[in-house]
């Protein structure tokens, strides 16, 4: 067996955990097997080092759920084939080696004005937006799009995608006015801060209220976002990084005609054959042409992955984070 470097957790107390390893490359099988340059960090590797996420990897294991890289090897039948750049999901952990087999049907030939770094980036935020927005929100042209936590990994990639499947509006908030500029800079039309976001968006709406609200925050603000929808509204129920997971009295609902809308990507996906080809057919086209730009996210070296997946649990992190694994 050729060994790699990967990084690993051992036991569940946080990121701090994380160390750098020399484990087995993996074997391709029926699968791709890519030469990685990059991985993605999101809120979910933290959870998990805390075996707080749903998915609960065995220890050991190789945190990470995103990649891009060459493909070394591919089955006869796959889309990609060697030397291809390619970005791929590992879904939920695996990402952070330097080699990953992946089924074909999780690997996305990356456009060429893509750079690895920010390919590595892009697929677990970018598809899970365009599953809230397009598939689970219905946004229509020329609707209103407030998003929460629209600093981080979620929120930019919101703010990037939300004008270009038809939104005329994008309210941002942050809790702070630093992380307002981060939101603006990925192209948000409004920017609140979070204490007082309610009273922020009834002015700026003239009192009619959003249409979409995208939520990956929860916690005390969802009383107020069903409150900050315009009738026919929709909140999307995307996660929890404020902690709390947020009741909701249905009254609420009824009185102003609003859904709240459960968007669980991962389940979607599972359970919707082809549907990550779908999603790619619409997303792929906007980020070769630059209609959408993929920006270049905050890197980290390997060997602080730890600290990588530290930024985003102690709310530091800013746009999307990955690490560089060559
Ligand atoms: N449903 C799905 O299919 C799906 C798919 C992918 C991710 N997710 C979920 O989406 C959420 C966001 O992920 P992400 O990768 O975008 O995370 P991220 O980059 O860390 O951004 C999350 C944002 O949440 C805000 N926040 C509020 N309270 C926080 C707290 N106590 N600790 C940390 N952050 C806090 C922060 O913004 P402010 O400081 O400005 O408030 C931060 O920028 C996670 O819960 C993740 O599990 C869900």
């Amino acid at each position: 067996m050729v060994s790699m470097r990967a990084i690993q957790i051992p036991r569940l107390d946080g990121p701090g955990a994380a160390e750098l390893v020399e484990i087995d490359e993996p074997s391709p099988g029926q699968d791709v097997l890519i030469d990685v340059y990059a991985a993605g960090v999101a809120f979910p590797d933290a959870l998990q080092t805390r075996g707080l996420y749903q998915h609960r990897p065995e220890l050991p294991y190789v945190p990470g759920a995103e990649v891009a890289g060459v493909v070394r090897s591919a089955p006869a039948d796959a889309h990609v084939s060697a030397g291809d750049r390619v970005a791929a999901l590992t879904m939920f952990t695996g990402a952070m080696a330097e080699v990953v087999a992946v089924p074909a049907d999780r690997v996305f030939a990356l456009p060429d004005a893509v750079s690895f770094t920010a390919g590595a980036g892009l697929l677990f935020n970018d598809l899970t937006v365009h599953c809230a927005l397009r598939t689970r929100g219905r946004l229509a042209p020329g609707e209103t799009v407030l998003v929460h936590g629209a600093a981080g990994g979620i929120g930019t990639s919101t703010l990037r995608l939300a004008k270009a499947w038809g939104a005329a509006r994008t309210i941002a908030v942050t809790s702070t006015p630093e992380k307002g500029d981060v939101a603006r800079a990925a192209g948000a039309t409004d920017v609140v801060l979070a204490d007082g976001f309610k009273d922020a968006v009834k002015e700026l709406t003239d009192g009619r209220g959003v249409d979409v609200v995208v939520d990956p925050v929860g916690g005390d603000r969802f009383t107020d976002s069903l409150r900050s929808l315009a009738a026919g509204g929709r909140l999307l129920v995307i996660g929890f990084t404020g902690g709390d997971i947020p009741t909701v009295k249905v009254n609420r609902l009824l009185l102003n005609n609003v859904d709240a809308v459960g968007v669980g990507w991962g389940a979607w996906a599972a359970t919707h054959p082809g549907y990550l080809a779908e999603q790619w057919r619409e997303l792929e086209p906007l980020l070769a042409s630059g209609v959408v730009a993929a920006p270049e996210p905050v890197v980290h070296p390997l060997e602080r992955a730890g600290e990588a997946i530290a930024s985003l649990e102690d709310r530091s992190a800013t746009g999307k984070v990955v690490v560089a694994v060559r």
